[in-house]
């Protein structure tokens, strides 16, 4: 296979490059990154030397036509992987512009370009935030569920899934979606809740809960994430959506205790802050169809999950401070201000 995979140097996108790669041993990928506050090179460090002539970063913008143009007519990919996307809910609140720049406009390029050029498969990242929020009695998000999103990040997503659709409807052209809840594991930026807390915990600095800290959300190991992404490229049908999870709803609270459990640190540490505004309740994920279609089962427990998790970040600090830059530290400041 020969892949065209953009983002793969953010969390996910990192995870499965290095996942494909070792995975596939005649794959080649080529990996289309801006660079923002979330991507970093550092991610991917060794992946080169680890499959010799498989794998090229190009420094680029989703966004940019003549350039994605390019690099489609250079070589034959047999697929995108469009992972490259604004993915904090919080960035989005405090300024929604430049995700619906990358996540919907970037997409529709992207996807004009593949079209264009002939390219046999596009696979699209999306996530089970689109569907909205659930009560705590309500039952899981089904593909069939209808888009409900709430927050400008989702709804960037959900615009960015119309759009995938409108091209497998209107141009015929092989499309597969696939959406997942919360992913945690190695590489994640420490912006979202798991390695923000654990990043935090270690220095005795307070841990920021949202609200009443009953948020839940349905945990899944970046790992499973990309072997579902693997088995919809592969063997998932032409216009198909398919849901990923890792059947483990927590709360916010249990996550953050848990994580606390873990380091040894004391539960003093938490402070319970303003809400988010429009903050989803429940999300959980329905993903029996890519059981019965693809194979897909998660090979991760949450628990030995979060505590391999720990243990990755207490050991690569050095990427940690790497990743931390001024840019980071300034929105950080912003968004929490003296919620702290
Ligand atoms: P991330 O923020 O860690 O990484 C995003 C990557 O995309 C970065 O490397 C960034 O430099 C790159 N990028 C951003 N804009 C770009 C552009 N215009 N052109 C090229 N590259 C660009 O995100 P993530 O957590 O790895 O998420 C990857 C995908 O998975 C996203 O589409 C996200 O919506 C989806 N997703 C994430 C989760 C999660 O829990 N993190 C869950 C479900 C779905
Ligand atoms: P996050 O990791 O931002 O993912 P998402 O909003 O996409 O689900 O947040 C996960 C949950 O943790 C969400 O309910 C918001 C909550 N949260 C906090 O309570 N405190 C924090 O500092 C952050 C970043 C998130």
């Amino acid at each position: 296979m020969n892949l065209f995979v953009t983002g793969g140097c953010g969390f996910i996108g990192a995870n499965f490059v290095r996942y494909v790669l070792k995975r596939e041993s005649t794959c080649r990928v080529l990996n289309l990154d801006k660079l923002t506050y979330a991507g970093n090179l550092a991610s991917l460090a060794g992946a080169e030397e680890a499959a010799p002539g498989r794998y090229r970063f190009v420094h680029g913008d989703i966004g940019d036509h003549d350039l994605v143009a390019a690099l489609f007519a250079e070589q034959a990919f047999d697929a995108v992987i469009n992972f490259a996307a604004e993915s904090h809910v919080d960035r989005s609140i405090a300024d929604p512009t430049l995700f619906v720049t990358t996540n919907v406009m970037g997409t529709q390029v992207l996807l004009s370009a593949a079209f264009a050029a002939g390219i046999p498969r596009f696979v699209h990242i999306s996530t089970d935030e689109v569907y909205g929020s659930l009560g705590p009695d309500d039952a899981a998000f089904t593909e069939k569920t209808p888009l409900a999103p709430n927050s400008p990040y989702s709804a960037s997503k959900a615009g960015a899934d119309f759009l995938v659709h409108a091209f497998h409807e209107t141009y015929g052209m092989n499309t597969v979606i696939t959406r997942c809840s919360n992913n945690y594991g190695p590489y994640q930026f420490p912006e979202k809740l798991i390695p923000l807390m654990l990043r935090r915990a270690s220095r005795d600095e307070s841990l920021p809960v949202y609200g009443d800290g009953g948020n839940i959300r349905d945990w899944i190991h970046v790992e499973d994430h990309c072997l579902g992404v693997y088995l919809a490229l592969t063997k998932g049908s032409s216009g198909a959506v398919y849901n990923f999870g890792g059947h483990a709803e927590r709360t916010n609270i249990e996550v953050v205790r848990t994580l606390l459990g873990i380091l040894g640190k004391s539960e003093s540490l938490i402070r319970f802050v303003q809400d988010r505004p429009g903050h989803d309740r429940r999300y959980a994920m329905d993903y029996s169809l890519a059981e019965k279609e693809l194979g897909y089962a998660p090979k991760w427990k949450f628990s030995s999950g979060l505590a391999a998790t720990a243990e990755w970040y207490a050991q690569n600090t050095a990427w940690l401070d790497g990743v931390e830059s001024g840019a980071y530290r300034n929105f950080m400041q912003a968004w929490y201000g003296n919620r702290l």
